[in-house]
């Protein structure tokens, strides 16, 4: 695997999940994979489980590891090419870029949608310079439309609890107060396609994600009855595609309550975190035995472990 910024660059994911439950059951199997090495990672935005994880992750394999929040810490970047720059941007992202590519040896970056512009969001400007002008392995550690190293700890706790071969899995969008970008919900359901399973994805009228990752997926548009007999549940609020960027919807309706998930095969509820509780799901709900969010969380140290790991070799 040259880069991970997306299921595309899997070339076989049941490969990798294999890989995954290895790493798990052994997470000190290759210790010295990465001794020598050093891994770069590179946040625009603020993170938790992907800075904690991906380090851990790191260590398990022997790398060094350099964090830089670039977004708070670093010099303004100008992006556009052939501008004077005689305003307040200091460097170039190609040069900034550049020197990073020769402190690492591999470099995770997280870019969060600006939400302002679709067209710019959806071409991913700053994962495409990482590539470009690096010259290492790319990982996304959330770019602007998608969550690869979120939606690969998914799937390993989908593997992990699923009752059949091919699982019913909603996506259920859910209220929230700020407006999120889609990458979580576009990645989830890139990748539970590409595993084969039954995708179904609930949302409000103006919040259908772009078809381009959800082709194949069942869309509802009312808040109940798509929990009808699933077995997983995964909560996540995502901004309007159409309306770009724009919070169209709060209804309560939508939010993740016991009453729903009575509806479901006993589903497991999922969602990547952070949450806003008795926002997007009760506390009965994501406090209760169906609950898997801290194994999905805990599942991202194996997930980008078996991706660097990939990577390494
Ligand atoms: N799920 C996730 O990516 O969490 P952080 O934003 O805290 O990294």
């Amino acid at each position: 695997m040259n880069h991970f910024t997306s299921v595309n660059d899997v070339p076989d994911l049941s490969a990798l999940l294999a890989r995954c439950r290895s790493v798990k059951q052994n997470p000190l199997g290759t210790l010295n994979l990465g001794v020598g090495k050093t891994l770069g990672c590179i946040f625009f935005n603020p993170s938790l489980r992907t800075r904690l994880s991906t380090q851990r992750a790191a260590y398990n394999l022997g790398l060094s590891v350099i964090v830089m929040n670039i977004g708070a810490e670093g010099w303004k970047l100008e992006f556009e090419d052939g501008t004077v720059m005689n305003d307040d941007k200091a460097e170039h992202i190609k040069d900034a870029v550049a020197v990073m590519g020769q402190y690492c040896d591999v470099l995770g970056i997280r870019a969060f949608a600006n939400l302002k512009d679709r067209d710019a969001d959806y071409q991913e400007a700053i994962l495409k310079a990482f590539k470009q002008y690096s010259g290492v392995p790319i990982i996304s550690l959330e770019s602007a439309t998608r969550h690869p190293c979120q939606s690969l700890a998914d799937l390993i706790t989908i593997e992990q609890h699923k009752p059949s071969q091919v699982p019913t899995v909603l996506l259920t969008w859910a209220p929230h107060p700020k407006a999120l970008p889609q990458a979580v919900g576009n990645s989830f359901a890139e990748w539970t396609l590409a595993a084969g399973y039954n995708l179904r994805i609930a949302n409000p009228a103006g919040y259908d994600l772009n078809p381009e990752f959800t082709r194949g997926a069942e869309i509802f548009h009312d808040a109940k009855s798509a929990y009808e007999g699933v077995d997983f549940v995964y909560a996540k609020n995502w901004s309007s595609y159409q309306s770009y960027g724009e919070v169209l919807n709060q209804e309560m309706e939508w939010r993740v309550d016991e009453q729903k998930m009575a509806l479901t095969e006993n589903a497991g509820f999922m969602h990547c975190l952070p949450v806003r509780r008795n926002m997007v799901v009760t506390d009965a709900v994501i406090d209760s035995e169906r609950s898997l969010v801290v194994e999905q969380a805990a599942n991202r140290v194996v997930a980008a472990q078996a991706v660097l790991e990939a990577i390494l070799r």
